[in-house]
């Protein structure tokens, strides 16, 4: 399926965001592993988190729901059994990896796939500390199906990540909790840290410093109930299709503005943005806060070190729509990562934008953008979820119509996404 968009987009509204991607993982796994009976409010319903709930159900958890309430009566930390067929986690690498680590700690086998796009994605990441630990892994080359041989006695490990990952260190932390002794580690940069805070609310002990965390092994998760506020990473859509529009005013109420999420907020508003946060809180140990963007404000090029990489890691197609519409050259470094992303987010974003005639030089981990006048055209989202909204999102700004190919894995992170762009006016139309 295709979406049509057509230019001169004024946003303009206030939509509800639907729950964040990586906690409502998290949240599902975590209350599956607990004693009782936990509560998830606003868990995100898309087919990625929908997967990790589907494979916890394969396991013996107990999920039951009404509207976005979702009750899961847990197994405790060793009550799960063996699913009676492969754990499919579509496109969802999280999934995946996460539910690596929490597989490794149990008596029974486990195999994990997923739709293509999985497949090709890399594991070594998380396999390579895994089996330090003492698991029985195999995979394909470094990439999925994994099977995971279970009745391991894992040990601690102390592990420095040569990558900063958000994965990485929640699928170590996940298998730690079975594991004898501490595990600590580290990492080049702190990464998202939704594992670090949720834990707390499950009754796990853990230690933080800086870029280093600690866990003691033989701790039990009790049941909790979490709150899930708005994806950032979502919102950041419509953030940016209001910040290029010449004209344009939206309310994007009950946000996670974690920091270690929100690098793309401080990019924008650097480059001249006008975004205001209000109404700051916080709900099962996440910074929530409502989101105002107002258009119509010239954007100024940047040049970024690699250092913003890791906290706008979901966020880079939505910015680089942002740096076509800047005056200047927009200069990003150290983001290989996203060459390993649901597709090589470097190269689609290039191609895309070079079709809309934006000048663009891509290289191995970088990318300069010179901004200009977009025009229009059928791009290629190469089925990625985040590529998809990013060009649909350049309605507000380009001077033609936009036709973007392959977007049915939108619903991967963002259900109703269409009917969200439309309540923010956006005329959008889906082609089959
Ligand atoms: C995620 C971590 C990030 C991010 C992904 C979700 C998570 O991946 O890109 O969408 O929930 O832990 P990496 O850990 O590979 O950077």
């Amino acid at each position: 399926m295709d979406y049509f968009v057509e230019p001169d987009w004024i946003p303009q509204g206030e939509i509800a965001v639907p729950g964040d991607k990586s906690i409502s993982h998290r949240a599902m796994m975590f209350a599956a592993i607990a004693d009782g009976e936990s509560e998830i409010h606003g868990f995100l319903q898309s087919t990625d988190c929908l997967a990790t709930m589907n494979a916890v159900r394969a396991l013996g958890a107990h999920v039951s729901h009404c509207a976005d309430v979702f009750k899961i009566r847990g197994c405790g930390q060793y009550g799960l059994s063996a699913a009676d067929h492969d754990l499919d986690l579509g496109n969802s690498g999280t999934g995946m990896r996460l539910l690596a680590g929490l597989l490794v700690g149990q008596s029974f086998n486990s195999c994990l796939c997923g739709d293509p796009s999985l497949h090709k994605r890399p594991m070594g990441r998380i396999t390579d500390p895994l089996i330090q630990m003492g698991a029985s892994i195999e995979d394909s080359a470094g990439k999925p199906p994994i099977y995971i041989y279970g009745g391991q006695r894992l040990r601690g490990l102390n592990y420095c990540s040569p990558i900063a990952s958000a994965q990485v260190k929640s699928a170590v932390l996940i298998a730690a909790l079975y594991a004898q002794g501490e595990t600590q580690m580290s990492e080049p940069q702190l990464s998202r840290d939704h594992t670090e805070r949720l834990f707390p609310s499950f009754g796990i002990t853990i230690q933080r410093e800086n870029n280093q965390v600690s866990l003691c092994g033989g701790q039990h998760l009790r049941a909790a109930r979490v709150d899930i506020a708005g994806d950032f990473s979502s919102a950041i859509f419509f953030i940016v299709a209001a910040v290029i529009a010449r004209q344009a005013s939206i309310f994007l109420p009950n946000i996670n503005v974690n920091p270690t999420r929100i690098g793309a907020l401080d990019i924008l508003r650097q480059m001249g943005a006008d975004i205001v946060l209000t109404n700051c809180r916080e709900h099962s140990g996440e910074p929530i806060a409502d989101i105002k963007v107002n258009g119509g404000k010239d954007l100024q090029a940047l040049t970024l070190p690699a250092q913003a990489a890791v906290r706008a890691i979901d966020d880079w197609p939505a910015l680089f729509i942002a740096a076509a519409c800047a005056q200047g050259v927009t200069k990003v470094r150290g983001i290989a990562e996203l060459r390993v992303k649901e597709t090589d987010r470097i190269a689609a974003m290039a191609e895309g934008l070079q079709v809309l005639g934006i000048k663009v030089q891509a290289l191995s981990d970088s990318i300069t953008i010179e901004g200009g006048v977009m025009g229009g055209g059928t791009v290629d989202s190469y089925g990625d979820h985040r590529i998809a909204m990013a060009f649909s999102c350049a309605a507000a700004r380009a001077q033609g119509e936009i036709r973007v190919r392959q977007c049915d894995n939108v619903d991967t992170s963002f259900p109703y996404f269409v009917q969200a762009a439309r309540d923010l006016q956006l005329p959008i139309r889906e082609i089959s």
